[in-house]
């Protein structure tokens, strides 16, 4: 493919006469708008660890009182697409949030779609759509486009999770808003899908809500977990996807989710996919390979990769089992049709 003219090619009384009539010419930025073979992103491999971020926050909670943050929150940022733009990837945004005892966060909706993973904290407890329950560690709890969320914090030390939205995909649609709302009444019973395979009737009916399970306790999913690893070759990866359980698709439209186990001195290969991904160890300690950058992770820890990365997961410990929740943009390449994998 042959090199194409640059904008100092062209004479400087043109390139302003094109730029005073909001003209630009295509043929210097075309290789990057459409490179050859495969796409070229600005999302570098990051990670952010644990140990760097909650001094940090809690010292924003030290700083900054809840009035004038409205969210005590700190963006974790990808380096390569520019701090200042707030993103993790193209779609994905991550930001660690600090509640402390008494303090609420106030019923609201958004038009992105949120999942928050619990990360250090006991006491607080989240209502969503009028089910309130409580956040434990490790816990997945969605907050999907459109409805009413809001958290109370009635225990005792710092509380803090890790929320992960679409919002940078909300704001290049020019779709992202927020509205706020009156306290919510509990209304909604707690979800009932307790077990695999069955799912609750009420008077012979199915649910037709869109989203019908909005908490998954790390404790059932951990018990997921264990139990696949035990009948899992040790060359096959123990990995669970959190779905819809009414309709087996992605729990939210636009961000999927999974949890992978890696037993002690185990190490997986994962496909070269198109979308960026994001990794959240729970419990455990490992290293990742993220297209030759190498990220040295323990528990509590953050880190992403960019889509078509290659990524090579290990657990370091021989004794101990290594988990993950990542999060990742599969949704909406398959609804554009563009979602490859590639050897
Ligand atoms: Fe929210």
């Amino acid at each position: 493919m042959n090199d194409l003219g640059t904008l100092d090619d062209l004479p400087a009384d043109y390139v302003d006469a094109l730029r005073g009539a909001n003209l630009v010419p295509l043929w210097p930025a075309l290789r990057n708008l459409l490179p050859p073979g495969a796409p070229r992103t600005a999302t570098q491999p990051t990670h952010w660890p644990w140990a760097s971020i909650r001094p940090l926050l809690l010292r924003a909670g030290a700083l900054t009182p809840i009035e004038k943050a409205e969210r005590r929150v700190l963006v974790l940022a990808n380096p390569g697409r520019g701090l200042d733009n707030l993103q993790a990837s193209s779609c994905i945004y991550l930001g660690m949030q600090l509640v402390l005892p008494g303090e609420t966060a106030p019923n609201h909706r958004h038009t992105p779609n949120a999942a928050r993973i619990v990360v250090e904290g006991e006491g607080a407890c989240t209502i969503v759509a009028g089910e309130a329950g409580p956040m434990h560690r490790g816990d997945l709890v969605m907050t999907p486009s459109g409805l009413w969320h809001e958290q109370h914090h009635e225990g005792s030390g710092p509380f803090m999770w890790l929320d992960v939205l679409d919002l940078p995909l909300m704001v290049g649609l020019d779709v992202s808003y927020v509205i706020q709302g009156d306290p919510q009444q509990r209304l909604r019973p707690p979800s009932v899908y307790a077990a695999g395979g069955v799912l609750p009737r009420l008077h012979g009916v199915r649910t037709t809500a869109r989203y019908p399970l909005l908490r998954y306790a790390w404790t059932r999913t951990r018990e997921a977990l264990d139990a696949l690893a035990v009948s899992t070759p040790q060359d096959k990866r123990v990995e669970v996807a959190y779905v819809n359980p009414e309709t087996g698709g992605d729990c939210l439209d636009t961000i999927a989710f999974s949890a992978m186990l890696l037993r002690p001195g185990e190490s997986q290969v994962l496909p070269k996919a198109s979308p960026a991904r994001v990794f959240h160890a729970v419990e455990g300690e490992g290293t990742a390979d993220v297209g030759g950058t190498r990220v040295s992770f323990v528990q509590a820890d953050t880190f992403c990769a960019p889509g078509f990365a290659s990524v090579t997961l290990a657990n370091r410990s021989a004794r101990t089992p290594l988990c993950l929740i990542t999060a990742d943009e599969s949704p909406v390449h398959r609804k554009l049709g563009v979602f490859e994998v590639r050897s």
